[in-house]
Order: structure tokens, then sequence, then C-alpha cells
């Protein structure tokens, strides 16, 4: 489904990406872990047209995607929930719903899969009207998601979703991307929860300073001397 091969990216003169590839298949869930400033926001932003390439290919759903413009990205099923959620505070619930389902194919879907959503997310049918900005940090979080869905990905692209939430409602999020991967949704999930990213994962990649250090299957890496030692010492000790 998607395809990374030998990215390069730069801001000016500091390169950032030093060849990064990587492979999501049709289903699997798949996780990227690494330090601060390892380039992996850098790296989501490549893939959805935000940032640009140096050099590199990215083939999604078997087309060459290099390049293009943000929207046809979106459009051609590859949805990006970005660091920091971006909702608009003074925006309804259902407002952010509607303006996620603004592609063409999406729009036909409208109805459908704005009840799947309610269905995945019930507080979000209960607060369909109330303002973004007055929704707590895992609400905000909720939506940020719901309005992605609503755009009808192939391929939902999750930039660190639990970051700052409290454990269960960071846990209520990770449920819920496992129940879209189960019914069906590929993921690429950022996150620095390692144990949670790990254990959901077909597949895991760790970027460490813009390179790809390590890969394999999410539960293997957990047990992974090199990981337990870099990412999981104070788990591995108590
Ligand atoms: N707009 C920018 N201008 C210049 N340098 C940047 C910019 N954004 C990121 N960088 C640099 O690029 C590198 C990778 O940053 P990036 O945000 O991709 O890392 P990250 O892995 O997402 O980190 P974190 O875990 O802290 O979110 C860092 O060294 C960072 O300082
Ligand atoms: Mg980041």
């Amino acid at each position: 489904m998607l395809r990374v091969e030998g990215l390069y990216a730069a801001y000016g003169e500091l390169e950032v990406l030093h060849g990064v590839s990587l492979t999501v298949e049709a289903g699997q869930f798949v996780s990227v872990i690494g330090p601060n400033g390892a380039g992996k926001t850098t790296l989501l932003r490549v893939l959805s047209g935000l940032h640009p390439t140096t050099r590199g290919a990215v083939v999604f759903d078997g087309e060459p995607i290099t390049g293009f413009p943000p929207d046809l990205i979106c459009e051609r099923g590859f949805v990006h929930v970005p660091e920091g959620r971006l909702l608009f505070p003074g925006m309804s619930v259902r407002e952010h719903l509607e303006l996620g389902a603004y592609n063409r194919r999406a729009r036909t879907h409208l109805r459908e899969q704005m009840e799947h959503i309610f269905a995945l997310f019930p507080i979000l049918r209960q607060r369909h009207a109330q303002l973004a900005g007055t929704l707590s940090g895992g609400e905000q979080q909720m939506l940020a998601i719901a309005r992605a869905l609503m755009a009808k990905p192939l391929l939902l692209a999750l930039d660190e979703p639990s970051l700052g939430l409290a454990p269960r409602m960071a846990a209520e999020i990770f449920a819920a991307l496992r129940q879209l991967n189960h019914e069906g949704l590929t993921i690429l999930l950022i996150s620095q929860e390692v144990t949670q990213a790990l254990l959901m994962a077909h597949r895991a990649y760790v970027l460490e300073t813009g390179r790809v250090i390590l890969d394999g299957p999410g539960p293997a890496l957990l047990h992974n001397a090199q990981i337990v030692a870099s990412y999981l010492g104070i788990a591995a000790t108590s």
C-alpha cells in the first residue's frame, strides 16, 4: 500500500532524513518509534506532501505520489492526523466532521461514515454541537482522528495521538486504532508510547537521527536487547 524508498528531507541546509525506506502492506498496523528529533514528524509531513523531499520515492496505492500536493495525497487516501491536532476552536464537532469529508469520494459516504465514527467515539455524538475549543484534550484527539476518518482514508497516518493525554484516555485512543485496523484500515502510527506502539504493530521501524536503524514485527522488537536498553530501560528493571 505504501512504499518509501531512500527518502531524504532537509530544513534549509540541515538534512534531517537520510535515506529512509519503509513498507506498509494493505491492512497492516505499522509503527514508527524513535527519540525526540529523530525525524518522525518530518517523515509524515513529507509523506503527506506538507514538506518537500530532496531525494527518494514514495509509492502509494500503486502510484508514485512524490512531490504531489497535500490535498491530492489526501484525496488518494493517505490521510494524516497531525501532531497537535490542529482543530478550529470556534467550530463545532459536527462542522469538523463535515469539513473532513470535503473530497468527492468522501462526500458520497458522509452520513454512513459519520454514524461509523459516532459508534467508535460515542462521546462525539453527545458533543456534536459543542465547539472544539471547549473539548477536553482526549476528546480533541478523538475529533482529530474522526475528522481524518471522514475523508475515507485507505491509510490513516497519526503523529503522536496520545501525547499529553492521561493514561486512560491514551488507552481509549489506542483501542480505537486497534479496532479500526481490525475493520481493515491500514494504519501508520508514530508514537513514543513504545510498548503500546510495538505490541499493536505487525511491523515497526525504529528511526534515529533520520535513519531506520532497526525494523521487524512489533512484539519481537519489544524483546530486542537494543530496544529494551534504549527505550524500555525503566520498564525492564521494574
Ligand atoms: N521547521 C523546522 N525548521 C528547522 N528544523 C526543523 C524544523 N522542524 C524540525 N526540525 C528539525 O528536524 C529534526 C527532526 O524533527 P522532527 O520534528 O521531525 O522530529 P520528531 O522525531 O518528530 O521529534 P519529536 O519526537 O520531538 O516530535 C530535528 O532536529 C528538528 O530540530
Ligand atoms: Mg514529532
